[in-house]
């Protein structure tokens, strides 16, 4: 991609829209407080654009005061709502796009979103100078650049309150489940609530599945008169979905296992935020407005050890941190 040159000077950039794009995060809200509040403070008029791209299209603005949020900071979901634009990837879908936000005189962007949302600011911008800051809205954790992306930690508490509770009737019964958790490209969910919740295997898309060590531990747990066993599979794990698995399993199980399957599903989205993910969403919010009044083009604005850290669109979608494979040798050991 070309060097993108914008200017977006401080007294050029008079009204800042803002939206919310790809899927939705608990948190979002929390930031479209953060970002509207912060563009106020500093006297810019704010736009909220709504469903993302496809608001854009279709020229769906709303002009954003502070009174419009209140109360929203504890709410999942979005106010602003959320889409995945298919017309966005279309050139007759961005140049509607831009005439609308040419009409509207809006001068810089915040959006909230993952990779396709920024891979969609980043080609807005080359083709038309609207300059971007994003901030990484995801339960998945899947962005380059930040320690944590928005929603992640909601997520992943719900992922673990709800596993808890299956492995809760799994005892009872004394039952081998397979819970399926989001993260379609990524396994961090997967990762961190199996860790969390004692879970006998996970799998993850990072690292290759071998379905017969799995076995064998679960066979080990059997012998150990282990009450019950959860295995917890990311959506995207090579080996198949979470049902998939299990009936690979169960052919090469030699004891009787009863085995259950339960996916979590989208559950895990929605939900008011936690404690983190609202901090966090104040602040990308608060450091997303200033960075466009600086002068920062196309950037995600990311927290790197508790630092404000910020990295290129084109890096940040090119791939995810990388997950470290003693985490999950650490989980098989401390679950035998
Ligand atoms: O990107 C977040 C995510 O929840 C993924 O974990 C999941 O694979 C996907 O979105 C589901 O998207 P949709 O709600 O569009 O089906």
């Amino acid at each position: 991609m070309e060097q993108i040159t914008v200017d977006n000077t401080k007294e050029q950039m008079q009204k800042i829209g803002l939206f919310t794009s790809g899927g939705d995060a608990p948190g979002m809200n929390a930031c479209i407080r953060a970002i509207v509040r912060t563009g106020l403070h500093f006297d810019k008029e704010m736009v909220g654009i709504v469903q993302g791209y496809e608001g854009m299209i279709d020229g769906n603005f709303r002009r954003m005061e502070g009174k419009d949020v209140s109360n929203i900071i504890h709410r999942g979901g979005t106010i602003l709502k959320s889409a995945r634009s298919a017309r966005f990837r279309t050139a007759e879908g961005m140049e509607k796009a831009y005439q609308n936000i040419l009409k509207e005189g809006i001068d810089g962007i915040v959006c909230v979103g993952g990779d396709g949302t920024f891979r969609g600011a980043n080609e807005f911008t080359s083709k038309y100078g609207v300059p971007f800051i994003g901030i990484p809205g995801t339960i998945d954790n899947d962005m380059y650049g930040t320690d944590n992306t928005l929603g992640y930690d909601t997520a992943l508490n719900t992922a673990v309150d709800c596993i808890d509770k299956i492995r809760d009737t799994a005892s009872a019964h004394d039952r081998l489940f397979f819970i399926e958790v989001m993260g379609r490209d990524a396994g961090f969910i997967a990762l961190k609530s199996g860790i969390a919740t004692g879970a006998e295997g996970i799998l993850v898309p990072e690292f290759e599945t071998d379905l017969d060590e799995l076995v064998r531990t679960l066979e080990a747990g059997h012998k150990k008169n282990k009450s019950s066993s959860i295995v917890v599979v990311a959506e995207g794990d090579d080996a198949g979905s979470a049902f998939e698995i299990s009936e690979k399993v169960k052919e090469r199980l030699q004891s009787s296992y009863d085995i259950r399957v339960s996916i979590l599903g989208h559950i895990q989205r929605g939900g008011s935020p936690s404690c983190f993910d609202r901090v966090l969403a104040s602040r990308m919010g608060y450091e997303a407005v200033k960075a466009l009044l600086a002068g920062r083009v196309n950037e995600m604005v990311g927290i790197l050890k508790g630092e404000i850290a910020y990295t290129p669109f084109s890096k940040s979608t090119k791939h995810h941190n990388a997950m470290n494979p003693s985490w999950v040798e650490m989980a098989t050991i401390l679950s035998t």
